[in-house]
């Protein structure tokens, strides 16, 4: 096909879980021909990002959010999305008439489905638009039925219907339905519903995930959209490791050193990902229960996890000297280089989409703590879907933690899980591969692009 070298534009919204995705889809597209613009929100400015991707224009435009909305907008991730969808309209606008104006190589707009807001810009400027779900499509397919679960009563979720089954969305019961804190819920059913909208008016949906782990959701995702569906993931496998960076934050890899002298397949390897939050309580029985269950341990506790704290003040006194180098904490992990490595024997996750994916790519089971959004889907997916984890089904308890990570790394049901996790991981790879699944959805991809009409 020709005229390669044209280029695309791409919007992340400015959350680690989504600026991954989105750099780790441009690298790709990069690497097929395209020139890579990213288009960028003034408050969340990483300019460490433009040196880890010298190839890659980044351009700013204003959020107009104040330093207040900008630092507590993090931890109400609706809320903050909602104010990039007003603010952003205008910037954008202004910044593709210059785009546009000075360079008629522009393909198309890639943006992340939450910036719902650039449906209608583009169509101003008739600009396709291709969106990129940094979520599952099995969790996406729970979001595009909000309408219907309203209408059948399961939503808003009422706590004595938690343990209903969801009958249109097997295996789903109403505790696995997305929730989220946010300071209105109702303007997280419009956003949702919107965020969906928008979706089906776009040229085509990417999704960082593959066909072998999601095919009931993709076909029935097929059957409700008339757009094209590109599962081209896992994104992070289509390069090396360690070729590109899209961390916010800076990993302490001092921790590589120290699974280096652990037993292979022994560290329980714990993270909550970027956004979520817990009590000091439940900081508390993490604790407890780590130490309790007699398993090394690497466990991230990210600055601003445990709410109303800095950062370990919370740990009892020489907590970590007790346990005789058997546990290391860091702020931040290289998380795929510590999920592959050969000492770690389980993540305890939030069930994020990427570190679930992360996880199913290095072969590694899990623990499900999900928190919020599309995590409550993901922990059922992979617990009773994909049999690769087990949920921690109730409050944080150090007996159940203890249990939980024995049932885990030792007995039978563990080595179940790891089979099953490891028969994955070589989906994912054989998907990647020349005739692979999302080799050829890439190439469809790729193709559809060079023919898109602006
Ligand atoms: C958010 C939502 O929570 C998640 O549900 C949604 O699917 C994507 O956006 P987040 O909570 O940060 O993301 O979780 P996740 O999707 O797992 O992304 C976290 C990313 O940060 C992963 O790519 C992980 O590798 C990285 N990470 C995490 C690190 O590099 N180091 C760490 O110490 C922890």
């Amino acid at each position: 096909m020709e005229q390669k070298g044209r280029r695309l534009l791409l919007m992340p919204s400015p959350l680690q879980g989504h600026v991954t995705p989105m750099l780790q889809l441009a690298h790709t597209l990069h690497s097929n021909g395209f020139s890579i613009t990213v288009i960028y929100t003034s408050s969340f400015t990483h300019p460490h990002l433009s040196s880890s991707y010298p190839n890659f224009t980044f351009l700013s435009i204003s959020d107009a959010l104040s330093e207040l909305e900008a630092s507590t907008s993090a931890s109400d991730p609706v809320h903050l999305t909602r104010l990039l969808n007003v603010r952003c309209v205008e910037p954008l606008k202004q910044c593709l008439v210059t785009l546009l104006k000075n360079d008629d190589r522009v393909a198309c707009f890639i943006a992340d489905a939450a910036l719902h807001f650039t449906q209608s810009v583009c169509d101003g400027f008739k600009l396709p638009r291709l969106v990129l779900r940094t979520g599952g499509a099995s969790s996406f397919l729970v979001f595009a039925s909000f309408p219907l679960l309203r209408e059948k009563g399961y939503l808003p979720v009422q706590e004595s219907q938690l343990e209903e089954p969801v009958v249109e969305l097997p295996p789903l019961k109403v505790k696995d339905l997305p929730k989220i804190e946010t300071r209105d819920p109702e303007a997280f059913y419009e956003f949702v519903v919107q965020f969906v909208d928008e979706c089906k008016a776009s040229s085509g949906v990417i999704w960082n995930s593959f066909e072998e782990l999601e095919s009931s959701a993709l076909a029935k995702l097929r059957q409700l959209f008339s757009i094209p569906i590109y599962p081209i993931g896992p994104f992070h496998k289509h390069f090396p490791e360690g070729s590109t960076s899209s961390s916010l934050l800076t990993p302490d890899t001092s921790c590589i050193s120290w699974l280096d002298t652990q037993e292979h397949n022994s560290v329980v390897y714990v993270s909550f990902g970027s956004i979520a939050s817990i009590t000091k309580a439940e900081f508390l029985e993490i604790a407890w229960g780590l130490a309790n269950s007699m398993q090394p341990f690497l466990w991230v506790v990210r600055p601003g996890l445990i709410r109303g704290s800095e950062w370990l003040e919370p740990l009892p006194s020489r907590f970590m000297e007790n346990l005789g180098g058997r546990g290391y904490i860091v702020k931040w992990a290289p998380q795929e280089q510590v999920l592959a490595h050969v000492a770690v024997g389980a993540f305890w996750t939030h069930n994020g989409w990427n570190s679930t994916l992360e996880s199913i790519c290095e072969g590694v089971p899990m623990i499900c703590s999900p928190c919020f959004a599309d995590q409550k889907v993901n922990a059922k997916y992979v617990s009773d879907v994909w049999r690769v984890g087990v949920k921690l089904e109730n409050k944080l308890d150090r007996e159940e933690i203890e249990k939980t990570i024995r049932k885990v790394m030792v007995g039978d049901e563990g080595k179940a899980i790891r089979d099953n996790v490891l028969d994955l991981k070589e989906k994912a790879k054989i998907s990647l591969k020349e005739g692979g699944s999302s080799y050829s959805s890439l190439d469809g991809l790729v193709t559809d692009i060079l023919s898109l009409k602006s």
